[in-house]
C-alpha cells in the first residue's frame, strides 16, 4: 500500500519539502512498522532541511512521532502489533503516514498520555531530561541553584521551565518578546529576560544572582548568545551548548575558559544519550512520569496538516511559535 511522506531532493528553504508517495515495507530484524497519528516539529528538522546537518539525498525528515505499532521484526520483544508507541529517534523519517524504523528507541506509550502530546514531547522532553538530570556541573545541581535557559518559551524551553521548577531550580529564562517571557514565567521560570530588548542579558543575570553568576547555562541559540552566556557563569560553571538556532557558535579560543573562571563547556546531543534501549527506556519512564503526574504539561501551540510542513518550518524559523507544534498525517 502506498503511503505519504515528506522528502527533500536538495537542501534549501521550506519550499524543498515535498509530499510524495512512498512504499513502506515489512520490518526487518530489530525494526518496527508504526502508523503515525502525529509527528513532532523540531528545530533539528530545519538543520536537516537547510543542510546545516547534511543528510544523504533524497532525504526524509522528522525525528519524533507517535502512533500504533503495525508489525514488529525478529528480535523485538518490547513492542507488539496494536501497541500505542512514541519515539525520538534517528534516522529522520517521522514526517510520514507510516514508516519502518529501528525499534530500539520506540517506547510503549502509557495510556495516560495522548498521541498528539506524545508526538510533541518525545524529542524535546528527553532532551530536557538529559540536560537537567544528566548534564551537570561538577558539584551537581541542588534546589535553589540558578541556571540560565535560553529560548525558554520554545518547545524544549517550556518543558525545561516546568521540569526545573519541579527540581527546585531557579531557572532564568530568555526569550524574544515580552509575551514569550510571560509564558516562560507562567511555566515556572523565576525570571525572564527579553534578550531582543535587553541585549546585555548577562548583566541582568549578574544582578539577579547578586553578582555570583549561575552554575549552568543551557544555550541552544548559539551564535547570538555564546559570548553573553559565558559571562553569566559562576567560577567552575558549565556552559551547555546544545543548538544553534541563530547560527553556529564561532571558533573558541580555549584560553577564554580560564579567563571566565575555569569554566567547563560541553556540546551534547540527545542521540548519544539514547544510544541503548535500556537508557532510552529509563529516560522515557522519567519523562512519562513527569507528564502523567502533571508536573510537566505539554503545550501544543499549533497543529499543521502533514502536507503543510513547509508552512510549519516557515513559522518555526520566523520565531512565531511557542511551545510545541505537531504535524498530523
Ligand atoms: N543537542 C540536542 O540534543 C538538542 C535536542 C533538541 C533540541 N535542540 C536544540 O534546542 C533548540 C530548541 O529546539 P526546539 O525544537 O524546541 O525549537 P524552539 O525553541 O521551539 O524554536 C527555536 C527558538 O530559538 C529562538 N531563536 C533565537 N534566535 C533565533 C534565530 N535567529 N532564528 C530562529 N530562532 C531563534 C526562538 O525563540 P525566541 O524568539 O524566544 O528567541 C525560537 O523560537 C534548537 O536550537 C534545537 O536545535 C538540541
Amino acid at each position: 500500500m502506498s503511503e505519504k511522506a515528506i522528502v527533500i531532493e536538495a537542501p534549501g528553504g521550506p519550499e524543498q519539502l515535498k509530499l510524495v508517495d512512498v512504499e513502506v515495507g515489512a520490518p526487518g530484524p530489530g525494526e518496527v512498522r508504526i502508523r503515525h497519528e502525529a509527528c513532532g516539529l523540531n528545530y533539528i528538522d530545519v538543520y536537516h532541511r537547510n543542510g546545516s546537518y547534511p543528510l544523504p539525498l533524497p532525504a526524509r525528515l522528522g525525528m519524533e512521532g507517535a502512533g500504533i505499532v503495525e508489525a514488529v521484526g525478529e528480535g523485538v520483544s518490547h513492542l507488539k502489533p496494536g501497541d500505542r508507541a512514541a519515539y525520538a529517534s534517528q534516522p529522520p523519517g517521522a514526517y510520514a503516514t507510516a514508516r519502518v524504523m529501528p525499534a530500539r528507541c520506540v517506547l510503549k506509550l502509557p495510556d495516560a498520555i495522548a498521541m498528539d502530546t506524545a508526538a510533541a514531547m518525545m524529542l524535546k522532553g528527553l532532551t530536557v531530561q538529559y540536560l537537567l538530570r544528566r548534564t551537570l556541573p561538577q558539584e551537581g545541581l541542588n534546589p535553589g541553584d540558578f541556571v540560565v535557559f535560553h529560548a525558554a518559551a520554545g518547545g524544549v524551553g517550556l518543558i525545561a521551565c516546568q521540569w526545573a521548577k519541579a527540581l527546585g531550580l531557579q531557572l532564568i529564562g530568555t526569550a524574544g518578546s515580552d509575551e514569550k517571557c510571560q509564558l516562560a514565567l507562567d511555566h515556572g521560570a523565576v525570571h525572564a529576560i527579553n534578550y531582543r530588548r535587553d541585549s546585555d542579558f548577562a548583566a541582568r543575570v549578574r544582578d539577579i544572582t547578586g553578582g555570583r553568576g549561575v552554575k549552568v547555562v543551557y544555550d541552544s541559540v548559539g551564535a547570538d548568545t555564546w559570548e553573553g552566556s559565558l559571562n553569566c557563569l559562576a567560577p567552575f560553571g558549565l556552559m551547555v551548548s546544545f543548538g544553534g538556532a541563530s547560527g553556529p557558535v564561532p571558533p573558541v579560543n580555549i584560553g577564554t575558559l580560564a579567563a571566565k573562571g575555569s569554566i567547563y563547556v560541553t556540546r551534547p546531543t540527545l542521540f548519544t544519550h539514547i544510544a541503548t534501549r535500556e537508557v532510552t527506556q529509563a529516560m522515557g519512564d522519567d519523562l512519562f512520569d513527569m507528564v502523567a503526574t502533571g508536573r510537566v504539561s505539554i503545550r501544543i501551540d499549533k497543529r499543521y496538516a502533514l502536507a503543510d510542513a513547509a508552512q510549519a518550518h516557515r513559522d518555526l524559523e520566523a520565531r512565531q511559535l511557542v511551545g510545541s507544534a505537531v504535524l498530523l498525517p
